[in-house]
């Protein structure tokens, strides 16, 4: 690969992003963790909420686990919000409230994998470690022309081309290219700065092969008892398994619904599975104001279905 040109055609063409225009090891990682599993859009709108409110790992260790969920609502995927949530806590206790630097101090961080630890390591503090993401992967399937290159492969790739001089540019000129030219579907060819090198842009299209995975099917049966002030009942989720530590009406598989008004239901689907809810309605003597507590995209349709008035109700 023409390292020169890809490294050019990255300082010309990079998205003017809040963390890179602005950078710091804090806003960086948590940038990084956002976009693991969250569409660059809508983690651009929680990075900058959750930065306004958090700008130090300091002043996410003082903080209650509940009110980083809070933020994070809507964004998916919410253990890494109680991980990080425990990452500053981490850093705040072993690290002096400054995050650490190397590769291996990273990695053993909660919510911090290869791909995390490498990434904050080679952007925020320059070590030269190659990050191998999704879009790396993308671009290794098509310049090397293989289908299915596993994850071995691509980690020699990605030391193999490593620009040991810049590797924080390096790294993220290799995701931007993935997500700009070298896109999932009708990459831009004629306009990448890497064409020369690549192998595989007569069928890139089909490059690399998808991987099949079936998702879980779950049906599930969800009650919501709403008290005279229109407030609905809610639980808050234990500590582990979907949802974890949010708030919502009880949900299972088998409640008893005899009698209770039918609602509809609702599909909703998630990276591993697809849910089906059906919902009924009931009275209670008391809820609770649902605005205050941290709810899932799931449960923020079902408490619209069933008519309870939300701030900021799922779209
Ligand atoms: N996707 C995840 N992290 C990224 C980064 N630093 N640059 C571009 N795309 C990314």
């Amino acid at each position: 690969m023409n390292q020169d040109a890809l490294l050019n055609w990255f300082n010309k063409n990079q998205r003017a992003l809040a963390w890179r225009m602005n950078p710091s090891p804090w806003s960086i990682l948590l940038s990084e963790i956002l976009l693991q599993q969250t569409q660059m859009e809508r983690g651009i709108e929680y990075h900058q909420r959750l930065f306004e409110r958090f700008p130090t790992p300091s002043s996410m260790a003082e903080s209650e686990v509940d009110e980083v969920l809070f933020l994070w609502q809507g964004a998916g995927y919410y253990s890494r919000a109680r991980r990080l949530h425990a990452l500053s806590q981490i850093v705040e206790t072993d690290y002096e409230g400054v995050l650490p630097s190397t590769y291996d101090e990273l990695l053993a961080l909660p919510g911090i994998g290869p791909y995390t630890a490498a990434a904050v390591a080679s952007i925020a503090f320059n070590h030269p470690v190659a990050c191998v993401d999704g879009n790396v992967r993308r671009v290794m399937a098509r310049q090397t022309n293989k289908e299915n290159p596993s994850v071995k492969d691509v980690q020699v790739f990605a030391d193999l081309n490593l620009v040991r001089e810049h590797p924080g540019d390096w790294n993220q000129a290799m995701m931007e290219l993935g997500a700009l030219i070298c896109r999932p579907r009708n990459p831009l060819c004629d306009v990448c700065p890497v064409h020369e090198s690549c192998k595989g842009t007569l069928r890139a299209n089909e490059l690399p092969q998808p991987k099949k995975q079936k998702k879980k099917r779950v049906e599930l049966r969800c009650v919501v008892k709403i008290d005279s002030h229109g407030r609905p009942e809610l639980i808050q989720r234990p500590n582990s398994g979907l949802f974890a530590g949010l708030w919502g009406p009880q949900i299972e598989d088998d409640i008893n619904t005899k009698g209770l008004e039918y609602l509809g239901s609702i599909r909703h689907v998630l990276s591993h599975r697809t849910m089906t809810v059906q919902v009924w309605k009931d009275t209670c003597k008391q809820g609770i104001d649902p605005n205050n507590v941290a709810l899932s995209t799931l449960d923020r349709r079902i408490l619209t279905l069933a008519g309870v008035f939300l701030d900021v109700p799922s779209e």
